[in-house]
């Protein structure tokens, strides 16, 4: 099984680095613009291959995309990450243009290829991906909702002082600061539903703990993050190989479901071999609805900022 992974910065380094250790690929290519950069990344995580007992060959390659043929899954990482008081929308005129060559590129030797975006602002660059490259819609998944849903547990857990692994909680909606919804109704240790442990007010807060991250994170670390983002990429890339036809909250085409349409945006999807093959409907109460409905809206909103600027 072959994995692409474009742009070899920290989260597309990262998630290689995971493929490998997980040993969910046999090969991973990682291709970057910077001349040497990506084959320097691909050359200091090989020589960890030995230490940590992996047989995946990672390649680097610079701009070459003739190498990336035939590859099952393709992930985008690419384009430039926020600062320290970005938000992920702000990068949409740089990005928007990177994602459209790249997917161009992509699709020329990987016709039958599954696509995974993780560049922002996701939902809409997921959007753009799909327009693109015109692939079935079940082949273009924004990564985001899982990133976001191992957010959401870590601060569960923290507040609840109990392992992140018996956590169960999902973040669906847009990948934004404003635009993504913690479902802490649905939330449980091991069934047992979170409002049992925590009062109103912890609840509230973990939840808008959640929502800002990302950008708790890039404060911290004057760029984004990168461990977290690409671990959640390389889970969705093996469920994928291995057909695992696990639920994931993913950014999908949505055509009336979630009651929407025409948007990529963030729900629970059965994930397997085709792809994103199945949206589960997590029957959402009124109050969800609505922030459902809103989010939309908001992501609605940029998707119409990137048909204006004629990428
Ligand atoms: C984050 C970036 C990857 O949330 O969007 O860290």
């Amino acid at each position: 099984m072959k994995v692409t992974v474009i742009g070899a910065g920290n989260v597309g380094a990262s998630c290689a680095e995971y493929i490998a250790l997980n040993r969910i690929a046999s090969e991973v290519v990682l291709l970057d613009i910077k001349e040497n950069f990506a084959e320097g990344k691909a050359m200091d995580l090989m020589q960890t291959a030995t230490l940590n007992k992996f047989n995946t060959r990672i390649v680097g390659v610079t701009n070459d995309y003739s190498k990336t043929a035939q590859s099952d899954v393709v992930v985008v990482t690419s384009g430039v990450p926020r600062k320290p008081g970005m938000t992920r929308e702000e990068l949409i005129g740089i990005n928007a243009g990177i994602v459209k060559g790249v997917c161009d590129n992509v699709l020329k030797h990987s016709p039958n290829t599954i696509l995974i975006i993780v560049s922002n602002p996701m939902d809409t660059m997921t959007y753009l991906a799909l327009k693109e490259t015109k692939l079935p819609k079940n082949r273009v998944i924004g990564m985001g909702g899982i990133l976001d849903s191992s957010r959401f547990k870590y601060y569960l857990s923290v507040a609840m002082g109990v392992p992140a692994s018996d956590i169960h909680a999902t973040v669906i909606g847009g990948h934004g600061d404003t635009t993504m919804i913690p479902l802490t109704r649905l939330a449980t240790w091991n069934g047992v539903p979170v409002s049992k442990f925590l009062d109103d007010a912890t609840l509230k807060k973990v939840a808008a703990d959640t929502m800002v991250g990302g950008a708790t994170l890039t404060a911290m670390l004057g760029t984004s993050a990168w461990y977290a983002p690409g671990a959640s990429v390389a889970v969705l890339v093996d469920a994928i190989l291995n057909d695992q036809k696990k639920i994931y909250p993913c950014c999908v085409y949505l055509d009336g479901e979630y009651g929407q349409k025409d948007i990529c945006l963030g729900v629970p999807v059965i994930i397997g071999k085709n792809g994103w093959e199945k949206i589960v409907d997590y029957e959402l109460n009124d109050e969800e609805k609505a922030l459902f409905y809103k989010s939309a809206e908001a992501v609605r909103n940029m998707n119409k900022v990137l048909s204006e600027m004629k990428v």
